[in-house]
């Protein structure tokens, strides 16, 4: 479609129009987004298209984003995730934890608000077919905010991976500060409750979460933005916005995975490492995540033969399905019981023994 066809959309046409199917996508999005976004569901599940898509899915939109956030994010379109999408292509090691290489991050591209009402309103008719957000599950209970930041840094460890705070958090998950203000309420409680149901694949863990506890997690993220923006009025808006800085070209420095271990055998538990673990436990495997600076435990070294020739078979696979606490160790190593299958989780622990060269397979 040409630029001033695009502008000449008005807001009026896709408001009225209804929910779309996959063959008639709105023409304003996929001439200028579906570069970037799946703007109908992906046939394919697999790591690949994870580690190939260049934006998040937008297939749901409709059922994720409040539509005045859209129109003025459109427009300012300010970093969400501060690592990128996805973060393992965007994080290298630094002196000590990894860091987010800011020159492979590429800035939004920005939309007059014309157009910007056009791609929200447009936006909003993609709609999930498959019941993926359960509607009316939020109960909108007030939870004091001292009662929600321990559920959500200390017994849920949800800080290792988002910010609550701008700056302080972890950094492969998007911001929360403003999330509130970003998703609809009852988008907020199903991600929580079943990450991978909505977006297969995805390096959040569905984790055993209570109705009680999603209630109160999701309360706490919707008041957080309320409080982020009077701080945001008190302090006169300063603004968070994209990096200036384009260097495409040194992304391509980072997408493969480390070589830390190159033997065939162990490919697919690799991938799923670089996938999943190195979040938290390095590019290097050595428990310097990008998201370990804020963590009150560090991840563990899996390159320390020492420490981990220490640890049993049966802990190993323990922990990685059913989380730290199940030896006593931190909430913060999430559980990926809910994520990889027996079998995976089995050829996880094996590579763990090939990365610490320790300990033994039986
Ligand atoms: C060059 C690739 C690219 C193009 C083109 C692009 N986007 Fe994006 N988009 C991204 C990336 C990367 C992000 C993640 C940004 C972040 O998290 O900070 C994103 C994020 C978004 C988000 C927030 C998604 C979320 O889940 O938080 C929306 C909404 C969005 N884009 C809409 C659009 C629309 C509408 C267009 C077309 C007018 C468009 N984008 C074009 C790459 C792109
Ligand atoms: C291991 C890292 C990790 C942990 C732990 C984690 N998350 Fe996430 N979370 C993510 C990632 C990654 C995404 C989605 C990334 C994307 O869409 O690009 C996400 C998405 C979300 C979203 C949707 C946000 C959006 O903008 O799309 C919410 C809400 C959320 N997480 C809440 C939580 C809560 C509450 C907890 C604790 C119970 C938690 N997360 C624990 C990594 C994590
Ligand atoms: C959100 C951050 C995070 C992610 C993601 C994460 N871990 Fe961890 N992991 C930790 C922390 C923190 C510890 C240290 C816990 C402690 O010592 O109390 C740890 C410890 C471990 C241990 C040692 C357990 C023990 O008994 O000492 C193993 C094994 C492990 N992680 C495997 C994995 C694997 C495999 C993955 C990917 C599937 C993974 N971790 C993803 C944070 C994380």
């Amino acid at each position: 479609m040409k630029p001033y066809l695009f502008a000449a959309i008005g807001a009026s046409f896709f408001a009225t129009s209804l929910a779309v199917h996959a063959a008639d996508v709105p023409a304003v999005l996929q001439s200028k987004c579906a570069s970037c976004h799946a703007l109908t569901k992906p046939e394919s599940n697999s790591l690949d298209r994870l580690w190939e898509r260049k934006g998040p899915d937008l297939h749901y939109a409709g059922n994720k984003f409040n539509k005045e956030w859209l129109v003025e994010w459109l427009q300012d379109p300010a970093k969400i995730r501060p690592a990128g999408e996805f973060y393992r292509k965007h994080v290298k090691p630094g002196t000590k934890e990894d860091v987010v290489d800011e020159s492979s991050l590429a800035p939004h591209p920005k939309l007059a608000r014309e157009d910007a009402e056009a791609a929200a309103n447009a936006l909003m008719t993609l709609t999930d077919p498959d019941g993926l957000i359960e509607k009316g599950a939020f109960k909108d209970q007030k939870v004091a905010m001292s009662m929600g930041a321990m559920y959500f840094n200390k017994l849920r460890g949800c800080a290792a991976c988002h910010s609550a705070v701008p700056g302080k958090g972890g950094l492969s998950g998007p911001e929360m500060a403003t999330a509130g203000k970003r998703l609809q309420p009852d988008f907020i409680y199903s991600y929580i409750k079943d990450p991978q149901k909505i977006d297969k694949g995805v390096w959040m863990p569905k984790l055993d979460i209570s109705d009680a506890d999603l209630q109160k997690l999701t309360s706490y993220i919707v008041q957080l933005s309320a409080k982020e923006d009077k701080k945001m009025n008190s302090r006169n808006s300063i603004s968070f916005s994209w990096l200036t800085s384009i260097g495409l070209i040194s992304l391509l420095a980072f997408m493969e995975p480390a070589a830390a271990a190159s033997d065939d055998s162990f490919e697919h538990a690799e991938r799923l490492y670089d996938t999943y673990c190195t979040q938290c436990h390095g590019v290097n495997r050595d428990g310097n995540g990008v998201n370990s600076v804020f963590m009150s435990v560090q991840p563990r070294d899996h390159s320390d033969a020492k420490g981990m020739g220490d640890i049993p078979n049966s802990e190993i696979i323990d922990v990685i399905k059913k989380g730290g606490l199940a030896a006593n160790k931190s909430v913060l190593m999430p559980a990926w019981g809910g994520v990889f299958s027996d079998e995976e989780v089995n050829q996880l622990a094996a590579y763990l023994r090939h990365v610490c060269k320790c300990g033994s397979d039986q």
